[in-house]
């Protein structure tokens, strides 16, 4: 069986990059899901298809593939045969993926991709419903968090060192309308897993937050 770790939580919890350390210390590889629901998204954008419109969207679904390759350790999201790796990050994209994720056709779709690529490695699997619903059965699954304020002055911080100035009120109020899509949604919604440990990031900086996701692990997998 290879090593499946599951990682979930809401926007703006660091799991992206804290999965990327973690995967790189275990040297096992790390999927971001967010990454497959954005190529699909922007699919749609491509076709002109409204990601809200179930019915176009599930329609045009069974055109849609969307796989991944890693090169050098590093995964590359790919659109057929084409790598958007570098067109997904965009507001356009996110709020495209945000919509269409919504759908079970699409959830369907990226699940099942998602399960064969954790049984055939060694993984770390990020996401929103990794434990609960793609690797119910998992070995290690975290829940991983902090307080809405404290990942919108986060949020707020990184997009000042990019040169957007939107106000950390603003910042927050987005986060807290994300936080209720994905924890409201019909199909697959933002939740802990019962037996997924919870890391609560708001008092911990990111290599403690590595450091503690490290020994989880640890006390299921050993050294
Ligand atoms: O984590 P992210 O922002 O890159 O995710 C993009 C979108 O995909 C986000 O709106 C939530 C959705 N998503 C999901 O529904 N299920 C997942 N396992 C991962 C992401």
């Amino acid at each position: 069986m290879p090593v499946n770790i599951a990682i979930d939580g809401p926007v703006g919890a660091g799991k992206s990059s804290i999965s990327d350390v973690v995967a790189q210390r275990l040297h096992i590889l790390h999927l971001d899901t967010g990454a497959m629901y954005r190529a699909f998204g922007l699919a749609m954008l491509r076709q002109g298809i409204d990601p809200l419109n179930e019915a176009e969207v599930s329609a045009y679904a069974g055109n849609v593939t969307v796989s991944v390759r890693y090169e050098n350790g590093e995964q590359h999201t790919y659109l057929g045969g084409e790598d958007v790796t570098g067109q997904i990050r965009t507001g356009e994209v996110s709020a495209a993926a945000s919509g269409a994720s919504k759908w079970p056709a699409v959830r369907r779709a990226m699940v099942d991709a998602q399960r064969r690529l954790a049984a055939t490695a060694d993984m770390l699997i990020d996401g929103r419903d990794i434990g609960t619903n793609v690797l119910p059965d998992a070995p290690v699954k975290i829940y991983l968090t902090a307080s809405p304020e404290v990942r919108a002055k986060r949020r707020y911080d990184q997009n000042l060192a990019a040169g957007d100035t939107t106000p950390y009120e603003q910042v927050l109020e987005a986060l807290n309308l994300r936080d209720q899509q994905d924890m409201n949604r019909a199909t697959d919604p933002l939740k802990q897993a019962e037996d997924a440990v919870l890391v609560d990031t708001s008092d911990l900086n990111f290599e403690e937050s590595v450091e503690e996701i490290l020994r989880i692990v640890e006390r299921v997998y050993g050294k």
